[in-house]
């Protein structure tokens, strides 16, 4: 019962002008719509009608204690949603909208409590995919939209894994091929004191800095207890964007991790485990008799950030047993992919020297 359509981002406000327009009528309608960003995929509705955000939670099994993010087209949408706009923030969306960068700002009155969890502050972001914004345009109103995945699992940056997540619980996933970001928006915090990341994404660290040099990184988290997990701020615990088998993380020179994870495979496949790798394409040859299930997300940090979560979804798919990741470089696009990769191994490193 579940619609996938195709929509070429080329001809969205040509050819497929039709099929957005009914997309967009659903939204309008209270209905939910799947549709590309350039970071995932979004599980879209009507951002100012609480019946239709609270099909969201449904949808993906989200508790209602995690707020979502509203996306707009034009910038002339942002007054309406928050009672103030800082500086800092106009200087952000000239920078960086449409683009993967999230806001948190004051809330207005129209917004409902169930989008911000009850809280004060509402996150906006303008996304930059020709699909995503021309569908927010037609439907003439800010769209909610959370990573279109079921609650705890990757986010998605396929139509096919929107599709494997909430098959028959969305009425329609709008198709435009793979995500060119990977990893989800930068969400920056405008209302605290010092402008603060609280998850790190598509727009680096030191990107922000350049525009405004107090932005701070997000704080190391240590979240260990299930206690601990349920009081974390939203969002911000540790056990998110796991894969449905257990990973490891192994961090240290990238010849320590090969010999660490050569290591691990052998002892693993001896128990009879069938174990998946995540590695660069330098490491190609180091596991190339190995016998793992190999994927390689690439070697820049972009390649890398674009086919994580659907190196992580192709390695549960394959089946095997325990899913083994090295680190990267922490650099640039490379802080958010560390963040994912912790996150994906609910903490679990192994330290080499
Ligand atoms: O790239 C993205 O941001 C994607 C695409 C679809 O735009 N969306 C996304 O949404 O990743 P979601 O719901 O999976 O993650 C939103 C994050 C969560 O960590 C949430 O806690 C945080 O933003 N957030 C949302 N509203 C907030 C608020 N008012 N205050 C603090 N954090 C907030
Ligand atoms: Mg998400």
């Amino acid at each position: 019962e579940t619609r996938l359509i195709k929509i070429d981002a080329q001809t969205v406000e040509t050819r497929d002008k039709d099929q957005i327009e009914q997309a967009a009528e659903m939204l309008r309608h209270g209905e939910l719509v799947v549709f590309p960003t350039e970071t995932v995929y979004g599980l879209g509705a009507n951002a100012l009608d609480p019946q239709a955000a609270e099909q969201i939670f449904r949808a993906k099994a989200r508790p209602f204690s995690d707020p979502l993010i509203v996306h707009i087209a034009d910038i002339s949408a942002l007054e309406a949603l928050v009672t103030s706009v800082p500086e800092n923030a106009w200087r952000l969306a000239q920078a960086f909208w449409p683009g993967p960068l999230t806001m948190i700002l004051p809330a207005s009155a129209k917004i409902p409590g169930l989008i911000t969890s009850g809280l004060p502050n509402v996150a906006i972001r303008m996304p930059n995919h020709p699909i995503a914004r021309t569908l927010i345009r037609a439907a003439g109103i800010p769209v909610a939209a959370p990573s279109a995945n079921r609650f705890m699992h990757v986010s998605p940056t396929t139509a096919q894994h929107v599709y494997d997540d909430l098959n028959g619980r969305v009425p329609l996933i709008l198709d435009g091929g793979p995500c060119t970001v990977g990893v989800e928006s930068t969400v920056l915090n405008l209302c605290s004191e010092v402008p603060t990341i609280l998850r790190p994404g598509g727009i680096s660290l030191e990107a922000l800095r350049a525009i405004i040099p107090q932005v701070q990184p997000p704080s190391p988290r240590s979240i260990n207890t299930e206690q601990e997990i349920a009081q974390a701020a939203p969002g911000q615990m540790l056990i998110h964007y796991a894969p449905q088998v257990p990973a490891y993380l192994f961090d240290g020179s990238p010849e320590a991790m090969r010999i660490a994870m050569l290591e691990e495979i052998q002892q693993r496949q001896q128990e009879g485990e069938l174990v998946g790798i995540l590695i660069a394409d330098d490491d190609l040859v180091a596991f190339q008799d190995s016998n793992a299930i190999v994927y390689s997300l690439g070697n820049t940090p972009e390649q890398i950030a674009t086919r994580l979560f659907a190196g992580l979804r192709t390695l549960e798919a394959a089946g095997v047993q325990t899913i083994l990741c090295r680190s990267f470089d922490a650099q640039g696009l490379g802080l958010a992919v560390h963040d994912r990769l912790l996150k994906a191994t609910g903490g679990k490193i192994k330290k080499l020297d």
